[in-house]
């Protein structure tokens, strides 16, 4: 039978490796891209997710970072470091672990899921809490990298993008063709910038610059195109950290997608790129358009996402109540974390109040009236 093997051995053919590359991976990606019945009733159109909390540390990151835990370890690392907002240092944690690195992490004060922290933690990662924002973090991160025998696992790093390009590569392969359009969440705005970049290469012959697959010393293969387009991209910021919509860095970010909480995006020309290229766009939703949508997924599509991973979904639902959505279209929007990280928003109700369980005696008369069956 046959096991996915991660993605750095599924697209060896276009990644930075060779044959004699050791491979750290937890077996990522090959995540579930799940028809989302009421999103496409409501579009009048085809929506599909895909639900990257199924990837071993419960994000999308694991893409980028057995690429670029792979490539530190090539290049004879001792030590990695990371900026994160959470995901980002649970992912570096676990693939730092397996290769045997020790690893640091700077995550802003407050405001990081407790699922992700302690997956940090567990992981063994050496954890600092700055006194500043993932703005400031990154800035940290960086200078560290380049002053101290320590590398950087920030989607700044190459190798990361090139994992995350995976992330297209499986949806062509999925659905046999570039869908219409690709939605997802920006933040330091990697991901949209990796995903562009797979689709862009999938979309025209491609010769890896890297030996990939193929036994060291043989000559590169050109690879035929596998998709006949390109999808148009839309990225959206959360409102109170929507420095690329506003034009400008945000020194304040603030929203409860603590994932996007970001004021100054590293890729932030990726970015753009990707939008203008494409002809997309990269637009803002609120808070509660992001928790209505958490709400969407899990309530109406059975997919439980972080809040920061439902910005694409609010999206959609916004620009369809503008009257911006055709209809008839084939739409896919990038869910880019577990729900279980961050489940406490679960357990609020529409109006902000607590979810309380509903008590009952252990007796089935009770339980049956509770339940309304008669
Ligand atoms: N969704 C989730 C769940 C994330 O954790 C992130 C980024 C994004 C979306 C945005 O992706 O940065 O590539 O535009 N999290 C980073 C972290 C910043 O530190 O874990 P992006």
């Amino acid at each position: 039978a046959h096991q996915w093997r991660g993605v750095i051995r599924e697209y060896a053919d276009r990644l930075p490796v060779s044959k004699s590359t050791r491979v750290v991976t937890l077996g990522e990606g090959g995540t579930p891209l799940i028809e989302a019945p009421a999103l496409s009733q409501l579009v009048d159109g085809e929506v599909w997710v895909k639900f990257e909390g199924m990837n071993p540390t419960g994000s999308f990151k694991d893409r980028g970072m057995t690429m670029a835990i792979t490539a530190a370890v090539e290049q004879g690392a001792q030590a990695v470091v990371c900026a994160s907002t959470g995901n980002t240092s649970a992912s570096a944690a676990a693939y730092a672990t397996q290769a045997g690195l020790t690893c640091a992490v700077l995550v802003p004060d407050g405001k990081i899921a407790m699922g992700k922290l302690s997956q940090a933690i567990a992981h063994g990662a050496t954890l600092l809490q700055v006194d500043g924002n993932f703005d400031n973090c990154l800035d940290v991160a960086r200078k560290l990298s380049e002053n101290y025998p320590v590398f950087l696992v920030n989607s700044v790093n190459p190798n990361r993008i090139e994992g995350q390009k995976t992330g297209a590569f499986e949806v062509v392969d999925a659905l046999g063709d570039a869908p219409d359009y690709h939605l997802l969440p920006v933040g330091n705005a990697g991901n949209i910038t990796a995903y562009w970049k797979g689709y862009q290469e999938y979309s025209r012959p491609y010769t890896n610059p890297h030996p990939g697959a193929a036994p060291a010393g043989s000559e590169p293969v050109e690879l035929p195109a596998v998709a006949t387009r390109t999808p148009t991209m839309w990225g959206f910021q959360a409102a109170g950290a929507a420095p690329i919509v506003l034009g400008h860095p945000v020194t304040e970010p603030d929203t409860i997608a603590t994932a996007i909480r970001i004021g100054n995006p590293a890729s932030w020309e990726q970015a753009e790129a990707a939008r203008d290229e494409s002809g997309g766009m990269i637009d803002s939703v609120t808070d509660d358009e992001i928790l209505a949508a958490h709400r969407w997924l899990s309530a109406r599509e059975g997919v439980f996402v972080e809040p920061a991973s439902a910005a694409g979904v609010a999206g959609l639902i916004k620009h369809h109540a503008l009257g911006n959505v055709p209809a008839g279209k084939r739409w896919v929007i990038t869910v880019t974390g577990h729900g279980l990280k961050d489940p406490q928003w679960a357990l609020r109700n529409a109006d902000g109040s607590d979810v309380e369980p509903q008590k009952v005696p252990f007796d089935v008369v009770a339980v049956a009236e509770a339940l309304g069956l008669s």
